[in-house]
């Protein structure tokens, strides 16, 4: 599990908290709004759920009832205490309660119809990264609800009074929302941000729906040849890509700490899945020299059959 210093105070924070059983169970208000939640996240008998951050489980047991015996929940959380509490409550057997982040999620790609992130999605700093993993853990078709029982503006100003570690864990306004959990490859299809609720309801495309094959090509500039062939091979040796053409000399021209910079560059572009995005640019960047390189990727909207079945076969 990633235990950096910003991380291990975040789940120090929350094992205090679950020593002393904050949000250990709904209110009787907060209970009626129940049903019609489940019913607007479209939660389904036979389901496969994720919900990361779950906490001491006060919604796990809800959701596991609601899948039924057909269904699963895996409820994963990052401290200690909160989960030792949520597995003695999560006793259906169709739950598992798994210690773990949000940026390193123990599934397989594509195994879960649902990911259900409830009041917890503030509290993960690295917004666009967690939002890429658990697209990637979702089925295509599958969704990700990002819910709240109060409105955004009450629950950052809670936040920030509390004057903590969470003081600066923000639920970004609905547009921005939006834009980076398009970015994470998901469409969204509702999103309601008013004075009472916040809730944004997500899909995975389909493979080879609107624009979208499930492939990318990702592309990254350097200052030398052996650089760019560097990634290139280290990341099709590791099963990160499928390919990757290394193409130049390039005529660069950029901003450089307030100043206009000309450079000779080399590119380097890969061809993979859509669902390697994370593990490509943090390959790309752990072999790159810049400090800032430029990784950037593009939807594969059409290809050849039988190319794309390559590129599936490859990528491993
Ligand atoms: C406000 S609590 C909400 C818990 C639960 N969803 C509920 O409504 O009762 C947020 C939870 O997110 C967990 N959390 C924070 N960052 C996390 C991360 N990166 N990965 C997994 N869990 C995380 C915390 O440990 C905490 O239990």
């Amino acid at each position: 599990m990633n235990n950096s210093p910003e991380q291990a105070a975040i789940a120090a924070f929350f094992d205090s908290c679950a020593r002393r059983g904050l949000m250990a169970d709904f209110t009787s208000e907060e209970r009626g709004k129940i049903p019609r939640l489940l019913a607007r996240w479209n939660v389904k008998p036979g389901g496969r759920i994720l919900e990361p951050g779950c906490g001491l489980g006060r919604l796990t047991r809800i959701l596991a009832e609601a899948v039924g015996p057909g269904g699963l929940v895996m409820a994963l959380d990052m401290s200690e205490e909160m989960l030792r509490r949520a597995a003695q409550r999560a006793t259906l057997p169709n739950t598992t309660v798994r210690r773990g982040s949000v940026y390193e999620i123990p599934s397989e790609d594509g195994f879960f119809d649902q990911v259900i992130c409830f009041c917890a999605f503030p509290h993960f700093t690295r917004k666009r990264e967690a939002l890429r993993e658990m697209a990637r853990v979702l089925r295509p078709g599958g969704s990700l609800c990002i819910s709240h029982l109060s409105g955004r503006e009450r629950l950052n100003r809670f936040h920030q009074e509390t004057r903590s570690v969470v003081s600066n864990h923000l639920l970004p306004a609905g547009d921005e929302m939006r834009g980076m959990v398009e970015a994470a490859g998901l469409r969204v299809e509702h999103l309601k941000d008013t004075d009472e609720e916040f809730c944004l309801h997500a899909v995975k495309e389909e493979k080879g729906g609107k624009g979208m094959t499930g492939y990318i090509a990702v592309e990254t500039t350097t200052a030398t040849r052996e650089d760019a062939e560097k990634i290139a091979r280290a990341l099709v040796e590791r099963r990160l890509a499928a390919c990757a053409q290394v193409s130049g000399p390039i005529a660069s021209t950029y901003w450089w700490q307030g100043a206009i910079e000309t450079a000779q560059e080399w590119r380097c572009r890969l061809k993979t899945k859509e669902s390697r995005y994370a593990e490509v640019e943090s390959a790309i960047r752990s072999l790159h020299p810049y400090s800032v390189p430029q990784i950037v990727a593009w939807p594969i909207s059409h290809g050849g059959g039988d190319y794309l079945d390559w590129i599936e076969a490859e990528v491993k």
